[in-house]
């Protein structure tokens, strides 16, 4: 892992991460194996945010009373997916932390005035006691994770505690987010080198949506 600037963590570019990139970036990679790789990076994007939380120190009885200096988790955390692609790192969620709460965002661009609006949410009551992992894949213009963090905001979430992971992001969406957002943490598989002119990442890897839910 390697913070490239305050509050934005990449996760290690090792040679198997760049392996699982490639894979996924590939044109000709057929959904069942993107859907396969894509879990596979999410799950060390997890792991990344749970590295990233507060623990207190714990002494552990082992067997013959034997202690270890240990650690335990300090509070509770939930999800919160963009709806529908940020729904592909639920279970990502799910399989690190057990019977974790997720709640749901739906955000589309509006047709008339083509900015992004917020048709839905669903979110844990108790949300302001939790940190949140915002769950995104791509981190394009930041326009719906910034919606989502002023949904959270205002649901009483402390931005300290809000931890945005997505597989890939623009520099462009990076600046805007953290200009809006600097105590937000970014959790990021890779970061590319700019948008194009319909707002796709470039190199990127497509529509990742339409690339993990469409056969
Ligand atoms: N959303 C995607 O799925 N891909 C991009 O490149 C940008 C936004």
């Amino acid at each position: 892992m390697a913070e490239t600037s305050k509050n934005v963590i990449l996760l290690q570019q090792t040679n198997q991460l760049i392996g699982l990139y490639s894979i996924i970036r590939d044109q000709k990679t057929k959904r069942g194996d993107f859907v396969f790789y894509s879990d596979r990076i999410i799950r060390l994007l997890v792991e990344e945010g749970l590295n990233q939380l507060p623990v207190e120190k714990a002494t552990i009885k082992c067997h013959g009373d034997y202690e270890y200096e240990g650690a335990k988790f300090l509070g509770k955390i939930c999800g919160v997916s963009i709806v529908r692609a940020g729904e592909s790192m639920e279970m990502g969620l799910r399989d690190c932390c057990r019977s974790v709460r997720i709640g749901k965002i739906l955000i589309q661009r509006d047709e008339e005035t083509a900015l992004p609006k917020l048709f839905y949410e669903k979110l844990p009551e108790d949300i302001s006691q939790r940190y949140v992992f915002l769950l995104d894949p791509m981190l394009a213009t930041g326009g719906s994770a910034m919606m989502a963090v002023e949904v959270l905001l205002n649901r009483g979430v402390k931005m300290d505690r809000i931890f945005f992971l997505n597989l890939l992001a623009a520099p462009e969406g990076i600046k805007a987010f953290q200009e809006k957002y600097p105590d937000i943490k970014i959790i990021t598989g890779g970061i590319d080198e700019k948008l194009d002119e319909n707002k796709y990442i470039v190199p990127g890897l497509g529509d990742f949506g339409d690339r993990y839910y469409c056969v």
